[in-house]
Parts: C-alpha cells; sequence; structure tokens
C-alpha cells in the first residue's frame, strides 16, 4: 500500500469510528485504539505533509487565532420561528394551516416534533461533502464565519459519510453544550479564580466567540442539526423528519427524541411528555417545535415577515426571570454556618413562585457585586433550589446597600466567628482563601438545635413518625428539648395543648420515638449531622468499622482506607467525635437506650487490605508517593524498623531519590510525627487490622447483588423509593440516578420517561414493580418489613 493510501484508509476508518461514537453512541473501538490510528495518521501525515488535508481528522484545531470575525451573507436568510406559550395559541396554530392548506374536512396534518435546545443556530456548509464554512445566525441575513471553531467540535462532520450527498448542500442546528460539559467547565473556571458562566446557552455562545480555535477545542459543545438550507445539486427526501434521518446517515447526530405525530392533538402530547423529561435530559430546552411534516406543504404555506407559516415553537415555562433583591437575611444552620439568603419580589420561574434565593457565602455575594434593592436573574432549572446567577447592574438603584455580615447570631446573638475553609491534602491542613461564617452559640442558639432535631428526626436518618419540623419548632422554642437525647425524655403530658396535640397524638408521639430505640447503625450516623458525611458515608463507615465504639474513635488516616472516604471528609468525621460537646450528645442518646439492630464485626475486605506500604503513602512524607512508600515498606518490612532507620540504613533502600530520604529523616526527627504513626499502628492493632493479624477471608458470603448498579425511575406504588433504595443497598446493590452502559438493571414504575427509553435503547434489563418485590422476596426482603 503506498503512503497515499495508507493515509486514506486511516482517515477513512478514523471518521468511521467517530460516526459510531458520536452519532450512533456506540463506538466499535475502545478509545485506546482510536488513539493509536489517529497518532498513526498524525504520524504519517507529519512525515508527508504534502498529504494533509483540510478535511483530516487531524485537522480539527488549526489556524492561528484570529484577529475578528469575518461578516458572511446567508445565501438564504436563517428565519426564527413564531412562539406559542399555551394550548390555544396551538390550536390556532393548527387552524391557520389547515385553512391555508384548504385540507378536506377530517384531513388531520402530520407534524414534526423536536426538541428546542437552547443554544446557538449555526449554518454549516459542506461542498462535494466537505465543510467548507460554518457561520452564526446573526440577524438572519448575514452572521459570523466561524468555520474555524466549529470544525473543533467533535459531532460536525468535516467530511460526509455514505453517499448520494448533493453536491452544496448547507446544515442548519443549534450548537449547544450539554448540562454536565456546562457544570464540568463552570468549575474548573471557579478553581481558576475566573467568572462562571450564567447558563449553558451563554457558555456555548462564549465558546464559540473565541478567537483562538484552540480554546473552543476544549470546551464540551454538541451540534444537534434541525434542518438543511441551500440544497444544490442532489435530492432530499420529501418528509422533513426524514431529511433529519438522511443527514443522520450522512454523519449528523440524530436527536433521540424527534418524532411525527398526527395532528395538534398529538402536538400537545408530545409537549407534554417532552415537559416531563425536562430535568433529566442531558442538556437543556426552553420548547419544543413542531413543522408540517410534508415539505410540498411547507412550501405551499411559505413565509409570514421572518417566520415560515408551517412551524411553530411551544415554548416551556422559563427557567430565568429578573427581579429584586428586598433584603439579604442570614440563615443558621445545623453546623451553625451562617449563610446570606436573598429574600427577593416573588417571581414566577420554573413552574413555581421564588421569593427566596441561597446566596450560598459572603465570598458569592462579593462575585456577583450583590447588593439590597438590586435586580437580579435568578434561575430555577429542574428541582435545584433556585439560584441567583447575577446582577443586572445597569437597573442598580441609587443608595442601594452592600451586604455586611452580621457580627452577633441573628437567632441567639452569640459572636459569629469567622472561619478559615480548610482543605485536608496530604501534607496536613492548609488554609485556603475561602471563609465561612459560623455562630459559635451551639446548645445556646435554637437555629442549631432546632435543625440539628429535624435532620435526627428526618425520613433518611430515625425516620420518626409524626415528628415534623413543626412540631420541633414547637419544642424547641418552649426549650421542651434542646437535644436529639431529650426527645426520648418527653412525656405525653408535656405535648398536649400543643398546637395539633391532644391526647391521642400526644401518646402515638411518643411512642413512635421509643419505638425508634433500636435503629441501624448507618441511620444513626447519619442522623448525628456530621458535615459531609450523607446517608452513602454513613453506610460505608457502618458497614466497615461494624460498631459505633469503632465509628467514635478512629483516626482519619484510617478512614482514608473505606471507600469513598477522603482527606477532607476523614477530617470532618474525626473533629466531630473528638468535639465536647458532641460527646457529650452522644452519650446521652446511648444513655436513653439507642440500640443498634445490626453492630458487628469489621468487613473482612477492609481486614487485610492495609499494608505498610500505605500507611507509609498516608503519612505525608515529603518526597514520598506510592512507589516510594513501597519501597521503603519493602525494605523494612516493619515500623519499628523504619523508626529505627537512618541517613546509611535509608540509602541501602533500592532506588530511593534523595528527596524521599530526606523526606523520611524530617520525619522521623519530628517527635509528633513518630507518635502519630505509632498511634495509627496501635488502632490498627487493637482494630485486628494490622498486616501482621491473622484475617479470616471469605467467611462471609458476598451479598447478592455485590457489584450491580441499579437505577430506580418512574413512580413505585408500593414502596417508597427510598425503601427500594435500601432494600438493594441491603443487598450489596449500588444504585445510581443515571442509565448507562454500566447500569444492570432498571426497575421502572409508571411515569417512567427518558431513563426507561434510554434502557431500552441500551439493551438494559428492566424490571416492574411487581417483579421487583419479586427479586427481593428471592433474597429474603419482606417488603412489608423495609
Ligand atoms: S427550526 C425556519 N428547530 O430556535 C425554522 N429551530 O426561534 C428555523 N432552535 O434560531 C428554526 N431548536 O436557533 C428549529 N428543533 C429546532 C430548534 C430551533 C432550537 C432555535 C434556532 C432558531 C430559534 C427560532
Amino acid at each position: 500500500m503506498s503512503v497515499e493510501q495508507e493515509v486514506l484508509a486511516l482517515r477513512e476508518q478514523l471518521n468511521h469510528h467517530n460516526y459510531c461514537y458520536y452519532v450512533l453512541d456506540n463506538p466499535e473501538v475502545p478509545d485506546a485504539e482510536y488513539d493509536r490510528l489517529y497518532q498513526q495518521l498524525k504520524g504519517l501525515e507529519k512525515e508527508h505533509p504534502q498529504l494533509v488535508t483540510a478535511d483530516s481528522p487531524t485537522q480539527r484545531v488549526g489556524g492561528a487565532p484570529l484577529g475578528a470575525f469575518k461578516q458572511v451573507k446567508h445565501e438564504m436568510p436563517m428565519l426564527s420561528l413564531d412562539n406559542a406559550f399555551n394550548e390555544e395559541d396551538m390550536q390556532s396554530f393548527n387552524r391557520r394551516v389547515v385553512e391555508r392548506l384548504d385540507a378536506p374536512a377530517g384531513e388531520v396534518i402530520e407534524y414534526a416534533c423536536e426538541p428546542k435546545l437552547d443554544g446557538i443556530a449555526i449554518s454549516l456548509l459542506y461542498e462535494e461533502g466537505v465543510l467548507v464554512r460554518g457561520a452564526t445566525r446573526g440577524d438572519g441575513v448575514s452572521g459570523e464565519d466561524i468555520t474555524l471553531n466549529v470544525r473543533t467540535i467533535p459531532t460536525i462532520p468535516l467530511k460526509l459519510t455514505g453517499e448520494g450527498y448533493p453536491v452544496r448542500l448547507e446544515v442548519r442546528g443549534e450548537i449547544f453544550m450539554p448540562k454536565q460539559g456546562f457544570e464540568a467547565l463552570n468549575a474548573r473556571m471557579r478553581a481558576e479564580g475566573g467568572k462562571p458562566f450564567v447558563n449553558p446557552r451563554n457558555a456555548a455562545a462564549g465558546s464559540l466567540r473565541q478567537l483562538d480555535p484552540r480554546l473552543t477545542a476544549q470546551r464540551p459543545l454538541e451540534l444537534c442539526s434541525y434542518s438543511v438550507g441551500i440544497v444544490e445539486g442532489g435530492e432530499m427526501p420529501a418528509k422533513h423528519a426524514d431529511v433529519l434521518r438522511q443527514l443522520k446517515a450522512w454523519g449528523f447526530k440524530l436527536n433521540a427524541l424527534l418524532d411525527v405525530v398526527e395532528g395538534v392533538e398529538g402536538c400537545i402530547n408530545y409537549y407534554q411528555r417532552i415537559l416531563e423529561q425536562r430535568d433529566s435530559l442531558p442538556y437543556e430546552i426552553d420548547g419544543v417545535v413542531f413543522k408540517v411534516n410534508d415539505l410540498q406543504q411547507q412550501k405551499r404555506l411559505g413565509f409570514i415577515s421572518r417566520a415560515p407559516r408551517w412551524a411553530i415553537a411551544h415554548k416551556f415555562p422559563a427557567q430565568e426571570e429578573i427581579t429584586v433583591v428586598r433584603d439579604v437575611e442570614f440563615q443558621v444552620g445545623r453546623t451553625g454556618a451562617v449563610t446570606p439568603v436573598a429574600r427577593l419580589e416573588p417571581v414566577f420561574v420554573g413552574g413555581v413562585t421564588v421569593s427566596n434565593a441561597t446566596l450560598h457565602n459572603m465570598d458569592e455575594i462579593a462575585r456577583l457585586d450583590l447588593r439590597i434593592g438590586d435586580s437580579v436573574v435568578i434561575r430555577r432549572a429542574g428541582d435545584v433550589i433556585p439560584q441567583v446567577v447575577k446582577v443586572v447592574t445597569e437597573r442598580r438603584p441609587e443608595g442601594a446597600e452592600p451586604v455586611e455580615i452580621p457580627h452577633r447570631c441573628p437567632v441567639c446573638g452569640s459572636d459569629v466567628e469567622r472561619v478559615q475553609i480548610v482543605k485536608r491534602t496530604k501534607s496536613g491542613e492548609q488554609a485556603t482563601e475561602g471563609a465561612a461564617y459560623r455562630c459559635v452559640g451551639r446548645l445556646a442558639c435554637q437555629a442549631q438545635v432546632q435543625q440539628a432535631i429535624i435532620h435526627y428526626a428526618s425520613r433518611k436518618a430515625l425516620e420518626i413518625d409524626g415528628l415534623g419540623e413543626k412540631i420541633v419548632e414547637q419544642l424547641v422554642e418552649l426549650k421542651l428539648i434542646t437535644s436529639p437525647a431529650d426527645l426520648y425524655r418527653l412525656q405525653p403530658e408535656q405535648l398536649i395543648g400543643l398546637e395539633g396535640f391532644a391526647e391521642i397524638s400526644a401518646n402515638k408521639l411518643c411512642e413512635s420515638i421509643a419505638a425508634r430505640r433500636q435503629v441501624s447503625l448507618a441511620r444513626f450516623i447519619y442522623g448525628l449531622g456530621i458535615p459531609d458525611v450523607g446517608e452513602e458515608t454513613a453506610r460505608v463507615l457502618a458497614s466497615k468499622l461494624g460498631t459505633l465504639a469503632r465509628i467514635r474513635v478512629v483516626l482519619p488516616e484510617i478512614l482514608t482506607w473505606l471507600p469513598d472516604i477522603g482527606r477532607e471528609v476523614a477530617g470532618e468525621i474525626s473533629h466531630f467525635f473528638e468535639d465536647e460537646h458532641n460527646a457529650k450528645v452522644l452519650d446521652d442518646l446511648l444513655a436513653q437506650g439507642i440500640e443498634f439492630a445490626d453492630e458487628g464485626e469489621l468487613a473482612p475486605d477492609l481486614a487485610g487490605a492495609i499494608t505498610l506500604a500505605e500507611l507509609i503513602d498516608r503519612m505525608g512524607i515529603s518526597g514520598v508517593a506510592k512507589v516510594g512508600a513501597q519501597r521503603i515498606a519493602d525494605y523494612f518490612g516493619d515500623l519499628e524498623s523504619l523508626l529505627a532507620a537512618d541517613l546509611q540504613t535509608l540509602d541501602q533502600v533500592p532506588k530511593l531519590s534523595a528527596k524521599a530520604i530526606n523526606g523520611v529523616l524530617d520525619c522521623l526527627d519530628d517527635a509528633q510525627w513518630v507518635e502519630r504513626i505509632r498511634l495509627i499502628e496501635a488502632q490498627l492493632l487493637a482494630f485486628g487490622l494490622h498486616w501482621s493479624c491473622e484475617v479470616e477471608q471469605g467467611e462471609q458470603q458476598a451479598a447478592p447483588l455485590e457489584g450491580k448498579t441499579y437505577v430506580l425511575t418512574g413512580t413505585l406504588e408500593q414502596m417508597a423509593r427510598s425503601k427500594a433504595k435500601a432494600a438493594l443497598q441491603q443487598l450489596g446493590a449500588k444504585v445510581s440516578g443515571s442509565v448507562s452502559k454500566k447500569t444492570d438493571c432498571v426497575v421502572a414504575g409508571p411515569g417512567a420517561g427518558s431513563k426507561l427509553a434510554k434502557a431500552n435503547e441500551l439493551g438494559i434489563p428492566v424490571l416492574d414493580e411487581d417483579q421487583f418485590i419479586e427479586l427481593l422476596r428471592e433474597h429474603s426482603i419482606d417488603p412489608d418489613s423495609l
């Protein structure tokens, strides 16, 4: 094969793999294989630069940064769409279509339905199948030439695949940034001290407007094509939906929600269906678009001013609105954190009326440059709590007041202290720039007591029936309780007469509190409200360490051996249990007769997994990473020999760097360090986790669903979703929120939407609720007892 043939063959293969990956969502080869082919092509092109062509997959990012974008005039103007905001608008749109087409009575119009993606409209011109130009919509008549930037977007083919495409073909669509990529990009921007984007649409626009295509290439952009413009020297199908399907065959990703329906009823139904899925879609949409499917009919309908008569956008409720900040107040949370909250002029956004929005912390206020009286953009997407994303500085009234942190707790009047946000890293604790504010009041602060008790009694924690937030508020206010332990001392007489209580209900509440003296260790740990310890971490602590006694004393270094517990969380856990006040509350709770149904041994997989090398690795020795730690451990064999080491002996350790030797010597000179490592070793021994301990492996049977990932979707009618989740976890399964190739099984109740669709698409087994209950019973879980 000649070099030229080889280059062509490689390009063909790479284009094919790209198509499988981006269009079909079904890669044929692993990424590493793709990378190899890509590198091979790159190598050949480097050796033979005369063979490089613009449509080569290696040429996505190319060209020097531009000074400015060139203007281009669209050969066919890019139009916009009329909007419908309700069913009535849809009915009149359909009526107009029917009348104009003079359709015989009873004939229903066929509509193609698509999601309306919220991004940037784009025109892509292909000549002889090669991408020659990408331009923004601009004002519809002319836009900006952003060819170099669009070339970097992987879902935009540089060369069309397949056959039969017109000599000149203009593909139109929306460039957008998926939600996940948007969150990751913003996290990166924040970490680098930059200003995050307000929403995925702005992020997409900002990314496309980069003059340096190398920057655009780093942004997670995608294309969704929705129509064609110029078609010369070729034929297109006669129906709009078929045009889009034809584009798929030529290399464009087809939106999975494309559908064809009959009449306006079909459209209204589609609108509802997609609205329900809106929050779970991986990208943002602001409505759906309906187009008369028959292109002949489209032609007959024509245009009115700048919009086609054959299409309409049915908009969803807006997720962003402007309103005014009336005030900023401070709330005190469970851990004493003082958080600013914006009190807003009520505004209807994302389907609900919003009158409060969290401002997170003082740094966020500074970043937004927010003042009282400012107009702000509020965003409420999905179930996420409303956010203030931007201040409209142009509308700032005179005398708008800056926000100041109170010196005294707004609830209890105690001092508010400034705490440096601490980051725990391998080499110890490091203060960061960020600051949080905390009320020092603890027990004296009703807000903290109240939040702590509400959390303790909540559904995922102790699940005390009948003890809702309102009741806790009353009990705390009347000083009937000042800690979770007080709950168990409550007498019915104290409750009678309180709002909503009579004799029966008072007795009932006391009984249900008493009934929760028996509880699983994981629920109890979660209920303590340790910062950063959610349900999953609580479960890990309980199942791996087995007893509360161990959890209370375990050293943070040892905690980092547990799955998913990093240094930060380990630090929070130890701080919590070291705290005197927390210790008192805990002792008091135990004195009230709390019993754990499931205390037990250390998890067998934990015992035996711990080696001297890993201990050394966790000790923050400068210059020593995993490999170095292993070398030291191999050489010394036990801790005593390491602690007795000196320069000469360390020099004998094979391949240990001078930096590492110095790092170890520094530590050995540090009495605190030596004491710490001895302490850890002693605890490892006491727990039976030390490498010298005999470990009886394999005694315990693996949980039946160990290693399996389940997804719950839709409504379960016979049990709460949290119970279904708990049951799956009890059987060893992981419960995930989204369906992917890694999902082993989906449990779908009525109303399941996109997750179910995705499971079907990926061929993942789906159980209905009855089958699920049967599965639980097979594994001896009685659903009624959960
Ligand atoms: S069709 C003449 N289909 O919405 C028809 N537009 O308000 C032109 N958009 O500028 C557009 N998703 O950027 C069409 N599935 C879709 C769309 C869509 C998003 C955008 C497009 C256009 C704007 C019209």
